[in-house]
């Protein structure tokens, strides 16, 4: 029996591709089903509302294949979609759009003071991370950022292990994200153009190095330096990148150095026995950590189906379907608790006790730097360096270097053999 009166949120989300399939649906599924519940706010009730897409085709065929395991919803498209979806009245705005119309979204929602959900990466430059801050600020709204890697168990105990002194000082390491050709070629197919996979995946690792090894700590991101390949996604001297290779430098208070590099792609065989390969190791004074992402014990083979339809080496723990010993279908793991914690985040804030202490509940909420908008500086300052460097070796400026807090400024980008030095953020980072 649910005790008090049922609290609810009215969702509206942007874009219905490939991450809403995997995440954003099986969560608002479950969500539409049974609500959640929580001590502070009791149960409340989340409802899809609204989806914006740009053409409505996705939104269509979802409303068919789902049928009741998901409220009615109405669907708006381009031009000028989300402000169509902020009309039908929603209080939380998931945006899952391609990466570079993601602060657009985002700024209308937030600046009508409704809650944000931004898939990786949040936005592309600091000036658009400091304006939508600075619009969550005077609408009272969380803006938040999807990090599921953050929620993966392994590496939950490796920040467990870090934070308890067990692994002491990172000094080096390598993360690798290699996707199959169907997400370039056909998946992304629409947005691909000018796009690199570092800016979309080097993020995971970005902000998992940032947040496990540095956060609340006296090191300091220092430069970051990147080069990429082209020639099977676009043209061999056009915009739009195959593999990128990227390297973040932090320094620490006593003036030692830790250097990690994250290679990504997304033109790898689209038969993969695992789909998406990803692993790391990082290196410490007294130890040194491998994890590989789905080598984590299964191994099926099945005729006819893996590795395509099944895979050979799955990573349930992400997400997979299951029939629970209790007899229920569910869809779990932890990129859906992911978005299904973000949806306890809002509750907390909207119904988490008596509205006028809602203002110290928001800074509560603002105050987890694992998702907030607010500690996404150091990820989104590696993606606007990244995005800069891939342009200049564009334009035959390969090698470029970005300093972070340099004396000049916040970001500051330097090319071999050329004096002059640009400011490309200046406030410091
Ligand atoms: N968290 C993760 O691990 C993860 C994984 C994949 C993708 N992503 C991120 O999610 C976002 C979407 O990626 P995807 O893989 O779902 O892409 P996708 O190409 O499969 O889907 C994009 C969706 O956005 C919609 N869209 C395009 N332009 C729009 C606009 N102007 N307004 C509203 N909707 C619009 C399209 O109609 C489509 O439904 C990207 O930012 C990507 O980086 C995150």
């Amino acid at each position: 029996m649910i005790e008090g009166p049922t609290r609810r949120l009215r969702v509206g989300m942007v874009g219905m591709g490939m991450i809403f399939e995997e995440t954003y649906r099986p969560a608002l599924e479950k969500l539409h089903r049974r609500g959640f519940w929580t001590p502070q706010t009791g149960h409340v009730a989340v409802e899809l509302t609204a989806v914006a897409t740009r053409t409505g085709i996705r939104a269509e065929k979802y409303r068919q294949q789902a049928g009741d395991r998901i409220g009615p919803f109405v669907s708006v498209t381009e031009p000028d979609a989300v402000r169509k979806l902020l009309e039908v009245g929603v209080d939380v705005v998931c945006v899952a759009s391609p990466d570079d119309r993601h602060y657009p979204a985002a700024r209308l929602a937030l600046a009508m003071g409704k809650h944000v959900l931004l898939e990786k990466p949040s936005v592309l430059r600091l000036q658009e991370l400091d304006d939508l801050l600075q619009l969550a600020q005077d609408n009272g709204a969380l803006a938040k950022v999807v990090y599921h890697k953050l929620f993966d168990p392994d590496h939950k105990r490796l920040r467990t292990l870090v934070a308890d002194h067990v692994l002491r000082h990172v000094n080096n390491g390598y993360c690798s994200l290699l996707e199959p050709k169907q997400i370039s070629q056909k998946q992304f197919a629409e947005w691909i153009s000018g796009r690199n996979p570092g800016s979309y995946v080097a993020v995971h690792y970005v902000k998992l190095i940032d947040f496990t090894f540095f956060h609340g700590t006296a090191t300091r991101l220092a430069r970051i330096t990147a080069t990429g390949q082209r020639g099977l996604v676009g043209e061999v001297h056009g915009p739009t990148w195959d593999s990128v290779q990227l390297r973040i430098v932090y320094v620490y208070p006593d003036g030692r150095e830790a250097a990690f590099d994250i290679h990504t792609s997304w033109v790898n065989p689209d038969n993969f026995p695992g789909y998406v390969e990803q692993e790391v190791q990082f290196r410490f004074d007294n130890a040194v950590w491998n994890a590989h992402q789905r080598k984590r014990g299964v191994e099926v083979t099945i005729e006819g189906k893996t590795p395509t339809e099944y895979k050979i080496t799955p990573n349930h723990h992400y997400n997979a379907c299951f029939l629970e010993p209790w007899g229920e279908r569910s869809q779990r793991g932890y990129g859906i608790e992911a978005i299904e914690r973000f949806f306890e985040e809002v509750a907390y804030v909207e119904f988490g006790g008596p509205p006028q202490e809602r203002a110290h509940r928001l800074a509560e909420m603002r105050a987890l730097a694992y998702n907030d908008l607010s500690a996404d500086r150091h990820t989104v300052a590696v993606v606007h360096a990244l995005e800069e460097i891939l342009r200049r070796h564009l334009a035959g400026q390969s090698d470029a270097v970005v300093y972070v807090n340099h004396p000049r400024g916040g970001l500051v980008l330097a090319v071999p053999g050329r004096e002059e030095l640009e400011v490309l953020y200046e406030p410091r980072v």
